[in-house]
């Protein structure tokens, strides 16, 4: 399972839910539900196959709420997957784009953008660039940014072994590399945000929401193992048969350990 595969986003998409601040959730989508219109546009950055658009459903924050959802990906097979899936109420429009073209963001009308697991995968100058778009789009508009379940660099294990932290370090390092948007924001995505957004005149909140796996989850965390695995192997700092010995320990405890992986969610709003 590598990349963002429909199988990938789906194992994770529970311990996601589980893992999204409430609170910050609530007043997203209070705020996406107070325009006065009874119709809001809600447009979802790098959607995979419409996590955040679910989550949103399950919350039955305002019975007399309709929204449009506008489900942006460059990866079609995922964004038939979310339309698929979507519920007859809350309508979903599909936009198979490179979100670097941010000129070309169906942002017309958008009352709140929203983005999960996506914020560390980009660059300063993406963020720079999307803000200034929103800018522009939103003019003078109340709007609002939820990003949830930000990497936020710490991943701590039980048990521990002697190269959890020399992995972690050489983990953080790759996530600090080019995921399509030009050298990604990794674990400082939510400083970046957050500083960027005060200075656009957001005001901003940030949540902890970190993802708590145990044996129940072996599935997940057999793929985060290996996943890391496999980011590490080209980093210098350690060596292939520090990884295998870690390898090796990590995935004979999956069953019977556990792990935290921190995340942050941000929620931004200008009224
Ligand atoms: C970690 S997944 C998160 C998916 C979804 N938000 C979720 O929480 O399940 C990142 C998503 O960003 C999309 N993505 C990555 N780079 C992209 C790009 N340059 N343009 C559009 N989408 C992109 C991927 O296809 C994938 O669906």
């Amino acid at each position: 399972m590598t990349g963002f595969s429909v199988d990938w986003l789906n194992l994770r998409e529970a311990a996601d839910q589980q893992a999204r601040n409430g609170e910050l959730l609530r007043v997203a989508a209070t705020f996406a539900a107070s325009g006065g219109d009874a119709k809001a546009v809600v447009v979802d950055l790098g959607a995979g196959t419409g996590s955040t658009y679910r989550t949103f459903g399950q919350h039955d924050f305002s019975a007399e709420f309709t929204s449009t959802w506008r489900l942006v990906d460059n990866d079609r097979k995922l964004l038939g997957e979310a339309a698929r899936r979507a519920d007859q109420n809350r309508r979903i429009e599909t936009y198979e784009l490179d979100l670097n073209h941010v000129a070309q963001l169906p942002l017309t009308a958008v009352r709140l953008i929203t983005a999960s697991a996506l914020f560390d995968l980009v660059s300063a100058p993406f963020i720079d660039r999307l803000i200034a778009e929103v800018d522009e789009a939103s003019a003078g508009r109340p709007v609002g940014i939820y990003a949830a379940l930000n990497y936020d660099g710490s991943t701590y294990w039980d048990p521990v072994h002697p190269l959890d932290q020399q992995v972690l370090e050489a983990f953080n390092e790759d996530q600090t590399t080019d995921k399509g948007f030009g050298p990604a924001l990794g674990p400082d995505a939510c400083a970046y945000v957050k500083q960027a957004l005060e200075q656009a005149g957001f005001g901003v909140q940030l949540a902890t929401s970190p993802w708590q796996l145990e044996g129940k989850e072996s599935q997940l965390v057999t793929e985060l193992i290996q996943g890391i695995g496999r980011a590490v192997q080209s980093r210098p700092q350690i060596t292939r048969e520090d990884i295998t010995d870690w390898l090796a320990f990590r995935l004979a405890h999956v069953t019977t350990g556990s792990c935290r992986v921190g995340h942050t969610d941000l929620l931004a709003v200008r009224e």
